[in-house]
C-alpha cells in the first residue's frame, strides 16, 4: 500500500505555481487508526495518509488483534475500516509479548506504547536505526508512574517493552510540550479506564483532544495565556462514551506540514500556489503564522470543520520577505516546518534566527546539524547554536549534492531549495519521503 520512491533524484530550479492536493495528515491519520482501535465495534477511517509511517501503526494494531482493512481511495489517500477493540482483541494472546516493528515513526512507537499499556497488553515496540537513536524516556516515566512493568535500552531508547498489568490513573508533569507524551498518557488511561491529568510547559498540537471530544469523551484544556503551560483532563469514564463510535467515521484532512514545502516554495518563489483542505489546528499553523510575519501573501478560506478539526484551503504568493525570529511557545507550533522555513529565511531580506527548539535534535534525524549539512552543501550558511539555528538573509541555493540522512522532511526541503535555487541539486536518502509524503514527487511535478 505504500508506494517506492527513488532513492536518488535531481531536482531543477523551477518556477512553481498551481494546486496541490497534499496526502492526508500525518498525525490524524495515527490518530483516526488509535481511537478507532479503543473502540468495540466497527469504525470507518477516510483520508488518511498512504505512508510507511501510518502503515507501521496499523500494522501494529493488526499484531494486537484488531482488524485493520485499508484501501486506496479516488483522493489517493486511504480509507477502510477497523473491527474489534485493542482490550478485547488481547483475549487470544500467547505467552510472550507480541513485537512490532514501528519503522521510522516516533509517533507510533510512542502512541501505540501507552494505547497498549493501558489495554493490559505485553508488547516489544522496536524501529528502524533512527527511531532507535529517538528518546522513548519520556513515556516510560508516565507509563511506570501508572504502574506499567515497562523497560528501554539504557532507561532512554528503543526497543521499549512494556508487560501486562493494569495501570492507575495518573496526574503528570512532562518537561517537553510533545503531543506524542501528551497523546500516549491519554490513550493509556483511555484504555485502562482510569482518570488522567497531564500538565506540559506549552500547548502543542490537540488533535488527540479534538478527535475523543468528538467521539463524545469529555476532555478538558486549560492553558494559561499564549506562553503559557497546558493542563489537559480526562475523567475515568472515557471509553464508555467511545461505544457510541460504533458505526462511526473518523477522517483526517489535509497535512499542513506537508502543504508547508509548498507554502514556502510560493512566498519565495514566482507564482501561486493553493492547497485544498487543509488541517489549521491552531497547533499547527505556526509556519503559516510565521511566512505572515515575514511578509508573505497568504489567504485562507472555504473553512469547515472535519472529525472536530477546523480545516480550509490555504493559498500562498509571492512576495519580499523579511526577517524573524522564531522562539518559546510559537516553535511548538512549527517544530516539524522549521526546516523549510530555513530555506525562506535564507531568501528573506535579513534571515531567521531559531531558539528554544532543541527538540530539533531528536527527531528523524539531528534536524539542527543535518539541516546546517545540508545547506551548507548548497552554499547557504547556517550557524548551529544547541537550541536552534541562524541564517543570514539573501542567500540564494546553489547546484550541489546533499544527503537526506534519511529524514523525510530534511529531503523535502532540500527539494524546495533546489527549485529555488540557481543549479540543480542531487539528493541521496531522497526514499525517506515515503514515510509522510508519498505523492510529494508527483505533487512537485
Ligand atoms: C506529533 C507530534 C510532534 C511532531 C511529530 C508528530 C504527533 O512530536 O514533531 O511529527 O503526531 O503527535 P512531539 O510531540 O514529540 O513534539
Amino acid at each position: 500500500m505504500t508506494v517506492a520512491l527513488p532513492d536518488r533524484v535531481r531536482i531543477h530550479p523551477a518556477h512553481l505555481a498551481g494546486t496541490v492536493h497534499v496526502t492526508g495528515d500525518k498525525s490524524l491519520s495515527h490518530r483516526c487508526l488509535l481511537i478507532a482501535a479503543l473502540v468495540d465495534g466497527r469504525v470507518d477511517v477516510r483520508g488518511l495518509a498512504p505512508s510507511a509511517d501510518v502503515a507501521a501503526t496499523a500494522e501494529g494494531l493488526r499484531r494486537l488483534g484488531v482488524q485493520v482493512v485499508l484501501r486506496p481511495s479516488s483522493d489517493g489517500r486511504l480509507e477502510g475500516t477497523l473491527v474489534g477493540s485493542i482490550a478485547t482483541a488481547g483475549e487470544s494472546d500467547g505467552p510472550g509479548p507480541v513485537a512490532i516493528d514501528c519503522g521510522n515513526s516516533g509517533t507510533t512507537m510512542r502512541l501505540l506504547a501507552g494505547l497498549a499499556a493501558g489495554a493490559g497488553r505485553s508488547v516489544v515496540l522496536d524501529g528502524d536505526e533512527s527511531l532507535r537513536r529517538r528518546p522513548v524516556d519520556r513515556i516510560l516515566a508516565p507509563l511506570r508512574a501508572m504502574g506499567a512493568v515497562a523497560r528501554a535500552r539504557d532507561e532512554r531508547l528503543p526497543p521499549l517493552e512494556i508487560d501486562a498489568g493494569r495501570l492507575r490513573a495518573i496526574d503528570w508533569e512532562s518537561d517537553v510540550a510533545s503531543a506524542q507524551v501528551k497523546s500516549a498518557v491519554l490513550l493509556a488511561a483511555l484504555a485502562a479506564g482510569v482518570e488522567a491529568r497531564i500538565r506540559s510547559p506549552h500547548a502543542s498540537r490537540d488533535h488527540t483532544e479534538r478527535m475523543l471530544r468528538y467521539a463524545g469523551v469529555e476532555v478538558r484544556i486549560d492553558v494559561d495565556g499564549a506562553e503559557g503551560a497546558e493542563v489537559v483532563h480526562i475523567g475515568p469514564g472515557g471509553s464508555e462514551r467511545l461505544d457510541r463510535m460504533v458505526g462511526a467515521t473518523l477522517s483526517a484532512s489535509r497535512d499542513p506540514s506537508a502543504a508547508a514545502f509548498w507554502h514556502v516554495a510560493a512566498a519565495c518563489g514566482g507564482g501561486r500556489i493553493s492547497t485544498p483542505e487543509i488541517c489549521l489546528n491552531p497547533g499547527r499553523t505556526g509556519a503559516l503564522d510565521v511566512l505572515r510575519a515575514m511578509g508573505a501573501d497568504a489567504e485562507v478560506s472555504a473553512e469547515s470543520d472535519v472529525t472536530g478539526e477546523p480545516v480550509g484551503d490555504v493559498s500562498v504568493g509571492p512576495a519580499g520577505l523579511v526577517g524573524v525570529r522564531i522562539d518559546g511557545a510559537l516553535v511548538v507550533r512549527c517544530l516539524d516546518e522549521l526546516p523549510v522555513l530555513a530555506v525562506a529565511g535564507a531568501l528573506s531580506r535579513d534571515g531567521l534566527e531559531v531558539g528554544d527548539a532543541a527538540e530539533l535534535r531528536v527527531k528523524e534525524s539531528d534536524r539542527i546539524s543535518v539541516l546546517a549539512h545540508v545547506l551548507g552543501a548548497i552554499g547557504i550558511v547556517v550557524e548551529e547554536r544547541p537550541d536552534g539555528f541562524r541564517i543570514a538573509g539573501g542567500q540564494r541555493p546553489r547546484s550541489g549534492s546533499v544527503d537526506a540522512h534519511g529524514d523525510h522532511r530534511i529531503a523535502m526541503t532540500a527539494a524546495v531549495a533546489a527549485t529555488l535555487g540557481t543549479g540543480p541539486v542531487d539528493i541521496a536518502g531522497f526514499a525517506a519521503v515515503g514515510t509522510s509524503y508519498p505523492s510529494f514527487l508527483d505533487d512537485l511535478a
